[in-house]
């Protein structure tokens, strides 16, 4: 199958993985990450594909995901050393960010995983991780970008399309703006002073009031990713549930 005219010896050479898998539907490029994980496949072991028919997302959502409107990549990481799904989920968002940077667009990340464009979700992460014991086998890394409109007019007052603030652009140029910063994402367990740094300039959250998980305000990040959000009693730490903004 060709992905926007490229076969997957094109993509992997084009995109720099070791590995690359281009499918025209799937359930979710996660599954097929799982698959070929429990096959040998490599670390960076690519995945992209049309259409997912059963695309999820954090909290098992359903992730929207029709024929050719969007990136729907998986990809294979096998971490030298454990790293927890946050720290990654929050990294791929802030080279995403990077990414859509130098596609000049402005984007900021909603803790824990949501690309905010204008203020309407553009894409999403998602990290499934297999363990045997303490150790990490694989970590599947699902990354969503909405890149074709019209979105569905359930979605469209909180999503936006990437060609909404890019006329014409295709998956491709996308993909060639996102796959450099990929590299090297499982490489440490924690985050660095300046992923922290990154995160804090074009963090969402902000300084907002938080409503739930805790009520307070959100104050970043620490170094495993966790939201901070200061409340009566002090810092809380969040690491999962959902955001509900006052
Ligand atoms: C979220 O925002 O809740 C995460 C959404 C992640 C969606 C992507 S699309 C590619 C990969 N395959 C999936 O089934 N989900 C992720």
């Amino acid at each position: 199958m060709k992905y926007d005219g490229l076969d997957a010896t094109a993509l992997s050479a084009r995109l720099g993985a070791p590995n690359c898998v281009a499918l025209e539907r799937v359930t979710s490029t996660l599954d097929i990450i799982h698959q070929l994980a429990e096959d040998g496949a490599p670390h960076g072991t690519l995945v992209l594909a049309d259409e997912q028919v059963k695309g999820r997302g954090r909290q098992s959502h359903y992730w929207h995901s029709p024929r050719g409107s969007g990136v729907w990549l998986g990809s294979l990481l096998r971490p030298a050393a454990p790293v927890e799904g946050g720290v990654l989920a929050i990294r791929a968002g802030i080279c995403l960010v990077r990414a859509l940077a130098d596609l000049d667009v402005v984007a900021k990340l909603k803790w824990p995983n949501d690309i905010m464009v204008h203020d309407r979700k553009l894409a999403g992460i998602l990290c499934e991780a297999r363990w045997s014991g303490q150790q990490v086998l694989w970590v599947a890394l699902g990354i969503g970008i909405n890149v074709h409109g019209p979105l569905p007019r359930e979605i469209a007052d909180r999503a936006i399309a990437l060609d909404e603030v890019l006329p014409g652009i295709g998956r491709l140029k996308v993909l060639d703006a996102l796959m450099p910063w990929l590299r090297g994402l499982a490489d440490r367990p924690t985050l660095g002073e300046h992923e922290c740094f990154e995160f804090g300039r074009c963090d969402w959250l902000a300084g907002r009031p938080v409503l739930e998980p805790v009520a307070g305000t959100a104050q970043g990040i620490d170094r495993d990713g966790a939201l901070l959000v200061e409340t009566l009693e002090g810092i809380e730490r969040v690491v999962g549930g959902t955001i509900v903004t006052a």
